[in-house]
């Protein structure tokens, strides 16, 4: 068990709990009459998480005297909109919900993000609690209070920052989670490692394939608290993004969301697109110099482990860098960039878009080379059609 605490300036007005601990969710009534106590909870969640783990943490929060209910909404990223956040406003009002009600989200970034906006806007902001269900969410979404949902011109356009009043992490609930969404929510903790902890990174390097298939929740447990007070460390000194040290959390994302989009958030996972990306900045660093031969190998071995599909092959590199222009054009300025500097060091620079370019032609080499190494491996069952990886 860990607890990890975010402090926000000016300090101690705000500052919240995150408590990672296998098994956790057992205890979220606890917790909720320590750091909350309201008497009515709504508990957010979507109809995959409902059927998995909400009742568990229906019964913690009654066995404490609270009026809790469930509130479902439609599993999947269409439902980060204002049209379910206008149907939970509804929900709440028919249910009454004053301003001493508290919403807990329990479930992936989706409801997380949905939920927290509901929290910052229902009656001019409500208390909320957050429990994690993803990987990905437990790493990320879970800390730094950012919420909100799409507009039908872009993602996340539409949202507040509004902290929690604590965070349950509880990694047994990973075990009902699909194998690559585990693996997409490990690319992000191996992002903390890479700007922030090279002894995280290590241990990556060790563990990684025992860490995705959650061989040892205790081992999971560590890398999630670690992940955790690294992010909460850099959101603590910058939480609106205003002197660039919370954009280091965007290593590997500019080329990550190019991809993403590009493929119409269809064919590649957040994770896998994020891993293709780490590995093009690192590029980057290093034919600049900035990055060692010897790390970039490093990261090169290490995110050749994660499992991901190609790039698409209809894809030219032209029209990733498209993406990439349109992406920063709406935050201004030219490209610029999170460059590594060693494992566990990145810092903000100005790119060319002619390194960007190279660096998705390595990015074609490596993943040419990756295909062949396949190939040529003896394999115990045929090529599905079409020879796509999962
Ligand atoms: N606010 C932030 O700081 C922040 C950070 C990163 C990502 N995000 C947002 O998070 C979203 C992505 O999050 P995500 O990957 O968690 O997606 P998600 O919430 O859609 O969850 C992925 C899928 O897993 C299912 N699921 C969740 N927990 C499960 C469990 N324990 N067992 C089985 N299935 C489970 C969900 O029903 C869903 O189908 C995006 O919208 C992204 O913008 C927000
Ligand atoms: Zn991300």
């Amino acid at each position: 068990m860990s607890e990890i605490w975010v402090e926000l300036p000016p300090a101690p007005a705000r500052r919240y709990p995150v408590h990672v601990e296998a098994g956790g969710l057992e205890r979220l009534g606890e917790l909720y009459t320590r750091h909350v106590a309201g008497a009515r909870a709504a508990i957010v969640t979507d109809r995959t998480v409902e059927k998995l783990h909400a009742r568990r943490a229906l019964q913690a929060l009654k066995a404490r005297g609270v009026d809790a209910q469930v509130v479902p909404v439609p599993a999947g990223e269409s439902s980060k909109s204002l049209e379910w956040a206008d149907r939970l406003y509804t929900r709440l009002i028919w249910g009454r919900f004053d301003r001493e009600a508290v919403i807990v989200a329990l479930g992936g970034g989706v409801v997380i993000d949905l939920a927290g906006f509901v929290a910052a806007t229902y009656l001019r902001g409500v208390r909320w609690v957050v429990v994690p269900t993803t990987l990905l969410a437990q790493v990320d979404a879970s800390v730094g209070g950012k919420t909100g949902v799409n507009h039908r011109l872009g993602k996340n356009l539409i949202g507040a920052f509004h902290q929690p009043e604590f965070v349950l992490i509880d990694p047994e609930t990973l075990r009902t989670l699909p194998e690559r969404e585990r693996w997409s929510g490990l690319v992000e903790a191996i992002k903390h490692g890479l700007i922030r902890d090279e002894a995280l990174f290590e241990r990556f390097e060790r563990e990684l394939e025992a860490l995705a298939r959650l061989e040892d929740v205790s081992a999971l447990e560590a890398v999630i608290a670690r992940s955790v007070a690294i992010k909460a460390e850099i959101v603590a000194r910058d939480e609106r993004e205003a002197t660039g040290l919370r954009a280091l959390l965007n290593l590997g994302h500019t080329v990550g969301h190019a991809l993403e989009a590009a493929t119409g958030y269809r064919a590649l996972t957040h994770g896998e697109a994020v891993a293709w990306g780490l590995l093009a900045e690192a590029w980057i660093a290093r034919a600049r110099g900035r990055l060692s031969p010897e790390a970039f190998e490093r990261v090169v071995r290490l995110l050749a482990r994660v499992p991901k599909p190609s790039l698409p092959e209809d894809l030219a590199n032209e029209e990733l860098l498209e993406y990439i222009r349109r992406d920063k054009k709406a935050r201004r300025g030219g490209l610029r960039l999170v460059l590594l500097e060693g494992i566990g060091r990145a810092e903000l620079a100005e790119v060319e878009e002619v390194e960007i370019l190279q660096a998705l032609r390595f990015l074609r080499d490596h993943d040419a080379q990756a295909q062949d190494n396949r190939a040529r491996r003896p394999r115990a069952e045929p090529e599905p059609p079409g020879g796509a990886e999962p």
